[in-house]
């Protein structure tokens, strides 16, 4: 499995204990930055787009996020099309996103998480299945509605 990750200032630290983990576990890492060792102030959607053009190219599998409350990166991301980012900060969350949303977007909060913790939510996230069914005409609708109404 491919993931892209991306941050913005203040999720580097995470960014880079989570990309050392997935190596350790055999994944295949993209790095859309900021650096862990620059401290200045960049603006998430900047970030978030770098990961999220080559996912939606198929470049990737899934992509990771992460910013202060993760909250400004969910939002960046789920004006994609194609994309379901998922903020999560617990475990049910991050078994919930797969299997009911179908999440392809992982995003976590650094300054409101336990880093260990967010090591048992990715675990959790990445091996879910989606379970179909009944959930994919809401996932549908959610890209009918993106696509078809204009206000
Ligand atoms: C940066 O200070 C902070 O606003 C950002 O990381 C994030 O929390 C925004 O949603």
């Amino acid at each position: 499995m491919k993931i892209g990750i991306a941050s913005d200032h203040a999720a580097t630290h995470l960014k880079e204990r989570i990309r050392l983990y997935l190596e350790d576990h055999g994944y295949t890492i993209e790095d859309y930055g900021p650096e862990v060792t620059n401290n200045k102030s960049v603006d998430y959607p900047d970030f978030a787009s770098k990961a999220l053009s080559p996912l939606l190219e198929g470049k990737l599998d899934r992509v990771i996020l992460m910013c202060g409350t993760g909250i400004g990166m969910s939002i960046s991301a789920n004006r994609f099309i194609g994309i379901r980012a998922a903020l999560v900060t617990d475990e049910f969350m991050a078994r919930s996103s797969r299997e009911h949303n179908d999440a392809n977007v992982l995003v976590l909060g650094a300054r409101t998480i336990n880093h260990d913790r967010a090591l048992d939510y990715l675990d959790i996230w990445l091996k879910t299945e989606y379970e179909g069914g009944r959930h994919q005409k809401r996932l549908d609708k959610i890209d009918y509605f993106a696509k078809n109404i204009q206000i």
